[in-house]
């Protein structure tokens, strides 16, 4: 720790981190972009190590991608919430596009040369956070974590968090045992905030981290902003003319372009007809299954499977009434192991570690005519093809978006078909 290499940055990996090397050493530096030349500091690993972690503290031949970061809590050894504050959002999505290509070409044997592309959102990429969780320091105030950290940094505005947020009030108040603050700004303009108390985890709390409100709270916020909501508590989001009340500690897709973008994308990659079974797992608050029940419609069916409690609860009201549309409450793996009826189409968007091989396999054997794959990380999306295609499905389309921008994130959507066999 702490020692300094003059090093030339090569490609970029996965993480906001490019790959560069010094005396037979792999050095992950972050802050550098690809061809720069620069002086980096060591921040893990020791000097026998032969991979260590560095910051660029100093850059010595700017890469003409570098732009000065538009936050001024972005830098080496400060905020660790966003990754590529120092390249344009051009840039950004080329670096995000490398990544892609890099983790399909490792783990699926697949070379593709994806695109990334922009959503509709602020030219200069900020303002489209609509979920953020604050930590607290020891004084109580918010802030956000460093990199590979639980050291806190407290900031009074977050560059990238919708203004929403940023206008809450929570960053100005002082947050007593406090450990977490979550501030969710809907679509609707419904604002909730989420507080967790530290202390030890109340009893069969701790298997599954959730906002827990705070009773107790005194903090003065803007007068709009209810504080200490329940996690289930709902706000209003609207997608595609529809609307679902979602819950507001839960999962719902961030950007305020995400959800349109989404549905329109995975609706033009299954392209379903009329009388279809349709299959949309980790369903969420019913995001996908609300908007394409009526693609099957008249006389198809859309089976939504969802495990948590609250977001099962929050799809069945949100698909009520809805011809031909079941919600079960069930693990991914479970449901298709128990039996889910026949699919010809399949969505699954599953969280960051993957759907892997049971489910992957699982769902092959259903054999739909095409499986549409919302994915939020590359590895766990080109394993997860990799298992497909050992099934007999190909991926037949892939389109990527940049719906958080300024952080090394991106959103996949992996179209796999039954391969064609050779010959016919
Ligand atoms: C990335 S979110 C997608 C939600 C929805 N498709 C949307 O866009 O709003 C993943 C969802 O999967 C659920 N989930 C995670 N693991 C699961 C599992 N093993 N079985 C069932 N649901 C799961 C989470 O509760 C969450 O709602």
């Amino acid at each position: 720790m702490g020692t300094e290499y003059e090093v030339e940055v090569g490609v970029v990996a996965h993480g906001g981190i490019c790959v560069a090397r010094h005396e037979g050493r792999v050095i992950f530096v972050r802050h550098a972009l690809p061809g720069e030349r620069v002086r980096a500091r060591v921040t893990e690993g020791m000097p026998g190590d032969r991979f260590l972690r560095a910051d660029a503290i100093e850059v010595l031949t700017p890469s003409p991608d570098r732009v000065e970061p538009p936050c001024r809590y972005a830098g080496p050894g400060r905020c660790g919430g966003c990754d590529w504050q120092h390249a344009t959002l051009a840039a950004q999505r080329k670096l995000k596009a490398a990544v892609l290509a890099e983790q399909l070409r490792r783990l699926a044997h697949l070379d593709l040369d994806p695109v990334v592309e922009a959503v509709p959102g602020a030219e200069d990429g900020s303002g489209w956070r609509t979920r953020v969780r604050f930590a607290v320091d020891r004084a109580g105030r918010l802030g956000l974590r460093k990199s590979r950290s639980h050291e806190v940094v407290t900031i009074t505005e977050c560059f990238i968090a919708h203004p929403a947020v940023n206008g809450s009030g929570v960053l100005e108040a002082i947050w007593s045992e406090t450990a977490e603050v979550a501030v969710t700004a809907a679509g609707s303009g419904e604002r909730a905030v989420l507080i967790r108390p530290s202390g030890p985890p109340a009893h069969g709390r701790a298997a599954r981290p959730r906002m827990d409100p705070l009773l107790d709270t005194d903090v003065e916020l803007m007068p709009d902003v209810p504080a200490g909501v329940s996690a289930t508590e709902r706000v209003v989001e609207r997608v595609g003319g529809r609307v679902y009340a979602v819950p507001a500690g839960g999962f719902w897709q961030v950007h305020p372009a995400a959800a349109s973008t989404l549905t329109e994308a995975v609706a033009e990659a299954l392209v379903p007809r009329p009388g279809e079974a349709l299959l949309d797992l980790y369903a969420g608050s019913g995001l996908f299954a609300g908007v394409l029940a009526a693609t099957v419609a008249p006389g198809g069916t859309v089976v939504a499977v969802e495990g948590d409690a609250a977001a099962v609860a929050a799809a069945r009201d949100n698909l009520d009434g809805m011809p031909g549309v079941t919600v079960i409450a069930d693990r991914v793996d479970h449901a298709l192991a128990v039996g889910v009826g026949p699919a010809d189409l399949v969505v699954l968007d599953p969280p960051r570690t993957g759907a892997g091989r049971v489910v992957v396999e699982a769902i092959a054997a259903l054999r739909p005519r095409r499986v549409v794959y919302v994915a939020c990380d590359p590895a766990a999306l080109a394993r997860d093809i990799a298992i497909f295609a050992e099934t007999g499905y190909a991926l037949s389309g892939l389109r990527a978006f940049d719906l958080f921008p300024h952080t090394h994130h991106l959103e996949a959507v992996a179209t796999l078909e039954p391969a064609v066999p050779s010959g016919t």
